[in-house]
């Protein structure tokens, strides 16, 4: 696949107004350093959204949100529309995080209606899939991927950009992550997905990221595989010169 790689920053429930500082840093590197061939996402809690947008527009930092509502407004004490995302400044929105999932209940249709809205919105989502350890173990990743693809992804993405992110959910926080044949096997598996589904240019035209334990030691490896067309980084994105590490690392 020859698309441009990106690399996203999920900054999970954490960032200060004082995290800014973090983020003005990694502009710093970004500016003074080789510029980077992969496009840069940040997605810090919605409070801090608009500053995100608006300090790392000139550096090239584009900001993103961590989740979205299904519906485009309404009476949903304490969530987030697609719009507000956009109306902050965001481009992309992750829908479907393994902590959504799990913490929130979020099903493949609830992760789609969300995808949907970000589209409806302007929004491209980052759609997160990815197996358990047990189905791991179960050898049932590829099956169990391969199913969420299926009722995750909207038919509008036929026609908008997308963004896909494998994440294994034992690799998430744990330090540990597959093997590099395992990531190229799942990551070929997702693309021929995306083609069977979308045919070949749109298939082939679709970011699938790698999330799960990137870390500036691991980086260059794990984004150098074929399918693997960037990162979704949480632990490692909170520090603007890990993150830059593996921004860098592509
Ligand atoms: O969205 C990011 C992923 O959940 C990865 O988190 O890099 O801290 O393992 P992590």
């Amino acid at each position: 696949s020859t698309v441009s790689p990106l690399i996203a920053g999920n900054w999970k429930m954490n960032g200060l107004t004082h995290s800014l500082d973090e983020l003005s840093e990694l502009a710093r590197l970004l500016t003074t350093g080789e510029s980077p061939r992969a496009l840069v996402v940040v997605c810090p809690p919605a409070t801090l959204l608009a500053a995100v947008a608006a300090q790392g527009a000139s550096s090239g930092i584009i900001a993103g949100g961590q989740d979205c509502h299904r519906e485009p407004h309404g009476a949903h004490t304490g969530d987030i529309s697609a719009s507000m995302l956009a109306d902050a400044g965001a481009q992309y929105v992750i829908v479907g995080h393994s902590e959504r999932r799990t913490n929130h209940g979020e099903t493949d249709q609830i992760v789609c209606a969300k995808a949907e809205a970000a589209i409806g919105a302007g929004l491209k989502p980052i759609i997160c899939v990815g197996e358990t350890e047990a189905q791991r173990d179960a050898a049932e990743a590829e099956s169990v991927v391969s199913a969420q693809l299926a009722a995750s992804i909207p038919d509008a993405a036929e026609h908008h950009e997308v963004v896909v992110a494998y994440e294994p959910v034992w690799a998430i926080g744990t330090g540990r992550t597959p093997t590099l044949d395992e990531i190229d096997e799942m990551h070929n598996a997702i693309r021929a997905r995306l083609v069977d589904r979308f045919g070949l240019s749109k298939g082939e035209s679709i970011r699938i990221l790698y999330g799960g334990s990137l870390k500036p030691q691991n980086a260059r490896e794990i984004l150098g595989i074929g399918n693997v067309n960037g990162g979704l980084v949480g632990g490692a994105s909170l520090l603007a010169k890990d993150f830059y590490t593996i921004i860098s690392a592509v």
